[in-house]
C-alpha cells in the first residue's frame, strides 16, 4: 500500500503547475464526507446529506489544500517570502506551509476581527502578524500592491495555484459518491472556493463525464456583494471569515452559480449561528461562516424555493469549530461548580435528570 502523500502528488496529472512546482506538503485533504441523516430530517427529510468537514485539514480549514500548491509554486523558484491578506485561515494556513519551507510568512489582518484560534495558529506557526485599521478588502488591496513591487509571492486565491488546489475537494467528493452531488452547498466570502469547486467539477465532468452540480452559494446577509449586485463598503457579520465587502473572483463565483442552474444567496447571523448549532448537535463542530451552506439550504427549503426530494446533497463545512471558541463561550451556561465527592455527584444526577 502507498502512503497518502496529500493533494498535489494525489492529483497532479489535473492541476495546472508549472514543473519547477517543489513538494511542500502537511498530508491536507482526504478530508471526510460524513452523512447527516438526522439533520437532513431536521430539515424535512427526503434527500440525502453529507457533509464535507474542511476542518479536518492540517490547520483547521479547506485553505490548506490550496495552500499546499500556492507554496510548493513559490517554493520551486525560489521565492524566499509570501504574503497574504486574511480574515484569519488563509493566514494560519500560510504561516504553516511557509514555515515548512523555510519561508519568511507576512500576514495582514483587519484589527480585531479575527477569531482566536486563528489568530494563535498563525502566531506559533511563526508569521509575521501586521494588524491594520480597515477591513479585509483594504487588506487585499495592500497586498496585491505589494506584491507588484517586492519579490514577495501573494498567497491569496488571486493566486491561480490556489484554486488548483482547492479544486481537488470537488475530486474527492466525485471519488466517494462516484458521482457529482446533486447540490453543492458552501460560505462564499472572497469566492475563491466556489470558483475552484467548480472548476474541479467541469473538469472531471469534461475529462470522465461525471455529472454536475447545483451550486448554491451563501453568504451573511451584512456583507453579501455578490447578492446585492455591488460592493459593500462596511461588511458586517459575525461570521469574520467572510466578512468581505469586495469579493476577488466576484465574476468567477456569479458565473459557477448561473452556469450550474444553483445561485448565490445571503443568510442572517442568527440563521448561522442556530445552523452552527444544529451542526454540532449532530457532532460536527464548525465555526460559524462554516455554517452558512447548510443555513442557506435550510433557508432555501423553507421558502420553497429548492426541491431536494430524492437528491444527493452535499455541504462543504470550511473550517473547524476551535478557530473561534470565543462564539461559544461567551454565552455558555457555566460550568456546575461540585465538591470531589462521590455522593454529591449522584445528588446532581438524581437532581438533574
Ligand atoms: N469559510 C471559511 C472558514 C473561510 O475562512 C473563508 C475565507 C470562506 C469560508 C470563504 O471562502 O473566500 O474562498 O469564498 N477565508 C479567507 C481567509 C478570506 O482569509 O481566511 P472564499
Amino acid at each position: 500500500m502507498t502512503s497518502y502523500a496529500g493533494v498535489l502528488e494525489t492529483y497532479r496529472p489535473f492541476l495546472d503547475i508549472p514543473a519547477h512546482t517543489r513538494t511542500v506538503t502537511l498530508l491536507e485533504g482526504n478530508t471526510p464526507l460524513i452523512p447527516m441523516p438526522k439533520l437532513a430530517e431536521t430539515l424535512g427529510g427526503g434527500f440525502e446529506l453529507l457533509v464535507k468537514f474542511e476542518g479536518m485539514n492540517p490547520t483547521g480549514s479547506f485553505k490548506d489544500r490550496g495552500m499546499t500548491v500556492a507554496i510548493s509554486e513559490a517554493y520551486g523558484r525560489g521565492a524566499k517570502a509570501v504574503i497574504c491578506a486574511s480574515t484569519g485561515n488563509t493566514a494560519a494556513s500560510a504561516a504553516a506551509y511557509a514555515s515548512r519551507a523555510g519561508m519568511r510568512c507576512i500576514v495582514i489582518i483587519p484589527a480585531g476581527k479575527v477569531a482566536t484560534g486563528k489568530l494563535a495558529g498563525a502566531v506559533a506557526y511563526g508569521a509575521e502578524v501586521i494588524q491594520i485599521d480597515g477591513s479585509f478588502d483594504d487588506a487585499l488591496n495592500l497586498v496585491v500592491a505589494i506584491s507588484e513591487r517586492h519579490p514577495i509571492a501573494l498567497v491569496n486565491s488571486l493566486n491561480p495555484y490556489r484554486l488548483e488546489g482547492q479544486k481537488t475537494a470537488a475530486f474527492e467528493i466525485c471519488d466517494v459518491l462516484g458521482k457529482a452531488p446533486d447540490w453543492l452547498a458552501l460560505p462564499v466570502g472572497n469566492a475563491g472556493n466556489i470558483s475552484a469547486y467548480w472548476m474541479g467539477f467541469k473538469q472531471l465532468h469534461e475529462r470522465i463525464k461525471t455529472t454536475l452540480p447545483q451550486v448554491l452559494g451563501v453568504q451573511a446577509e451584512g456583507s453579501a456583494p455578490l447578492v446585492l449586485g455591488h460592493p459593500v463598503e462596511h461588511p458586517e457579520t459575525i461570521a469574520t471569515a467572510i466578512r468581505i465587502g469586495k469579493p476577488a473572483r466576484a465574476e468567477q463565483a456569479l458565473e459557477a452559480a448561473e452556469e450550474s442552474g444553483g445561485c448565490i444567496i445571503a443568510v442572517s447571523d442568527d440563521a448561522i449561528l442556530k445552523m452552527q448549532k444544529l451542526l454540532a448537535a449532530n457532532g460536527v463542530w464548525v465555526e460559524p461562516a462554516s455554517a452558512a451552506g447548510v443555513a442557506g439550504l435550510a433557508h432555501e427549503l423553507e421558502r420553497g424555493t429548492i426541491d431536494l426530494k430524492g437528491k444527493v446533497v452535499t455541504a462543504v463545512c470550511t473550517g473547524h469549530g476551535m478557530k473561534d471558541p470565543d462564539i461559544i463561550t461567551k454565552d455558555m451556561p457555566k460550568p456546575h461548580i461540585l465538591p470531589s465527592e462521590m455522593s454529591a455527584l449522584e445528588d446532581y444526577l438524581a437532581r438533574e435528570n
